[in-house]
């Protein structure tokens, strides 16, 4: 396993579009392994493979609660609602944004093995599969958000909290 170098924007590699993934062998596992180790490394939710410099459609994710997977070739079958949130992104540093996603997706796919697979995802899980497969389009989170302003942000991130966290101090449960 290594971890590899993040891109920054302005690394014209990551407004390219990625290739199909066909060969599903060791040297796949191999990144799909590097992937998740950086991926970790950063702190981050998501990776796509370009922002390694690897020009696959291939993503891997986690969003800490359960939900780890490695999604190649994958495309969005059928989607509801529409919502904005925040996103950052690990080729973006120091920087977050308001963008509007689905809420649901149903993505179809294929695993490590090649084999097709399907995921209905909603909320977090949603919007990094979206993020990332933007990623696979040579498309960052910045030129589709809304806005990137550190103070619209900052309100929009106070209204949510503030709506998540009732004055009374109790939180929703989940
Ligand atoms: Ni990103």
């Amino acid at each position: 396993m290594a971890i590899r170098t993040i891109r920054i924007d302005g690394d014209p590699i990551l407004s390219k579009k990625s290739r199909t993934v066909e060969k599903f062998d060791e040297s796949l596992n191999q990144l799909i392994e590097d992937m998740f180790e950086t991926m970790y490394e950063a702190d981050g939710v998501g990776l796509a493979a370009v922002q390694i410099g690897i020009l696959k459609r291939l993503l891997v994710m986690d969003d800490y609660e359960g939900t780890k997977k490695v999604l190649i070739n994958p495309v969005i079958e059928s989607h509801e609602g529409w919502e904005p949130g925040i996103e950052g992104c690990l080729s973006v540093p120091d920087k977050n944004g308001i963008v509007e996603r689905y809420k649901k997706i149903t993505v179809s796919y294929q695993d490590q093995e090649g084999n097709p697979q399907t995921l209905e995802a909603e909320d977090l899980v949603a919007r990094i599969i979206q993020h990332e497969m933007d990623h696979l389009n040579g498309i960052l989170y910045t030129e589709v958000a809304t806005t990137t302003d550190p103070d619209e942000t900052e309100a929009f991130l106070r209204a949510q909290y503030a709506r998540e966290v009732p004055e009374d101090g109790e939180e929703k449960g989940e």
